[in-house]
């Protein structure tokens, strides 16, 4: 992290270039292009004290400059590491390259220097990293090997190797899969050890489909299958990010194929929806009995969400925390989007199925201050706060957080679906930068049956993410109130009401 202490001059430059980007057009999807480009203040060169408004205390974000879909995820010699799109040289989309953060508890994070920049054959887009314990590609025992999309003219997958985790050589004989096609991405590769195999995974943008590669050395690909939906409703926007991974379902195993949708989302804009199935090593097919789409997270606010390799017996997925129909004017400065909270995936029972579960990973309780059951609705004076709250899903409700500028974000209950509306709307903070920011009805089933739920809700400074205890339902938001909202109310039920604090994991 760079530190400074603030001077006024800066301030005053900070105040004009919010200002300024409070003004500018929105971003859109690179993908779908054309994207903002009048935007190009150089934020390279600035200090960050991890402290200015909006800056999200409990969440990553790189201390400068854009960042959209986290890459290469992937863990290593006991350092979880996650690159992500990256531009070194402002605060806007541009320039895409991987940043990189590492961090031993997936709580705590830092930054590092940049992986990889753009090259000859294009920009660095989005990818994933395995580590090569076999040496199966020659670039040694354990080497962490990128695979990530090189962006020009046509979209072609590459190679990249580092063996201290750190510092990144491409391979000199990339692309190591070709193409003419203007939509073709966002390779995730794992290791298959039913087969002995590599599997690659690659989204097909517009064409809506994901194709499945394979290899034995990460060098040389073949093609093995293409799995699309039928259903009009899943093939909105643009396919991109997908991940396949399994999960256990009663002793059973099933594979969940995430997919990111842009724009055609649950809310607006960018969405990650997910099928169940199974893969036999060459093919996914997902179970037909769900009502697909089926979204990872009903909120407006969580895209591109993608899952660590090499993690033993566990799965966990992070997600970009912005939208692509805002993300280039959201006001924050001097750098742009955060990640969510690690989440932790599984498979639970609903209705006699199993549906993916997403929970905040238990290791945030290591910035956890004691529970305090609350009575007055005051959160108390902390960095950011969990807040638990118990009620009855025989009646409606509404939860509102607040702060001492009046501003507010509510969810309310509706007994009659079983759903959460959270109003996203004007009242919640800064809206203005974009018309479609202020989104007054969020819906978000609750997935789940019972007398009553417990909500696990994190506040931050700009955001607000909300799951069911068991996980079957979260909804993530970004929002921008003047200071963080520091007060809850209910009304319509009762309920017990819980918070902890937590501590900033910059200090
Ligand atoms: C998703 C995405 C990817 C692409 C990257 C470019 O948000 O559009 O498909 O690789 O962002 O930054």
């Amino acid at each position: 992290m760079k530190k400074i202490i603030f001077s006024a001059k800066l301030v005053v430059v900070c105040a004009c270039m919010m200002l300024a980007s409070a003004c500018s057009d929105h971003e859109v999807d690179p993908n779908l292009g054309p994207y903002d480009t009048t935007d190009t203040t150089d934020t390279s060169t600035i200090l960050s004290n991890y402290n200015e408004q909006y800056r999200p205390q409990i969440h990553y974000t790189p201390a400068t400059n854009w960042i959209n879909d986290p890459n290469g995820l992937v863990y290593a010699n006991g350092t979880y590491h996650m690159f992500y799109q990256y531009n070194p040289q402002g605060n806007s989309w541009g320039n895409m390259s991987w940043g990189h953060a590492t961090s031993t508890d997936l709580v705590h994070w830092k930054e590092q220097s940049v992986a990889l920049t753009r090259d000859e054959l294009g920009d660095i887009f989005s990818g994933s990293a395995v580590v090569d314990s076999a040496n199966t590609a020659g670039f040694g025992a354990g080497a962490i090997v990128a695979i990530y999309t090189s962006s020009d003219t046509y979209q072609q997958q590459s190679l990249a190797y580092s063996t201290d985790g750190i510092k990144f050589t491409k391979y000199s004989g990339n692309p190591i899969i070709k193409s003419t096609s203007t939509d073709f991405r966002d390779p995730k590769v794992f290791w298959y050890a039913a087969g002995k195999k590599w599997i690659m995974e690659l989204a097909t943008g517009s064409n809506h489909s994901i194709e499945l590669w394979t290899s034995t050395d990460l060098k040389t690909w073949t093609q093995m299958s293409t799995f699309t939906s039928s259903l009009s409703a899943c093939n909105q926007g643009q396919w991109e990010c997908p991940d396949l991974f399994p999960l256990t379902y009663k002793s059973q195993q099933k594979w969940i194929q995430l997919v990111s949708t842009n724009p055609g989302g649950h809310v607006t804009g960018s969405s990650t929806m997910y099928f169940i199935g199974d893969f036999n090593g060459t093919t996914f097919t997902a179970d037909d009995s769900y009502s697909y789409p089926l979204w990872l997270d009903y909120g407006a606010d969580t895209y591109a969400n993608a899952t660590w390799n090499n993690i033993n017996g566990r799965r966990i997925a992070i997600g970009w925390m912005n939208n692509w129909n805002y993300a280039g004017s959201v006001p924050t400065y001097p750098w742009r989007s955060a990640m969510t909270l690690p989440r932790e995936l599984s498979l639970i029972d609903y209705n006699g199925k199993p549906i993916l579960s997403n929970k905040v990973i238990p290791e945030i309780s290591s910035i956890a201050g004691d529970w305090r059951n609350i009575n007055d609705g005051a959160l108390g004076n902390a960095d950011a706060y969990e807040v638990q709250v118990t009620l009855p899903t025989s009646v409606s409700w509404t939860i509102t957080l607040s702060n001492d500028q009046g501003q507010e974000y509510s969810m309310t209950y509706d007994a009659a679906d079983f759903r959460i509306i959270a109003d996203r709307g004007s009242d919640t903070g800064s809206c203005s930068f974009s018309t479609g920011f202020a989104i007054p009805s969020i819906n978000m089933p609750l997935n789940t049956d019972g007398g009553n739920v417990t909500l696990d809700i994190f506040v931050d400074r700009s955001s607000v993410e909300t799951t069911t205890d068991t996980g079957s339902s979260s909804m993530t938001n970004i929002l921008f109130p003047t200071n963080i909202y520091n007060h809850i109310s209910l009304s319509g039920a009762d309920g017990s009401i819980k918070v902890r604090s937590m501590k900033s994991i910059w200090k």
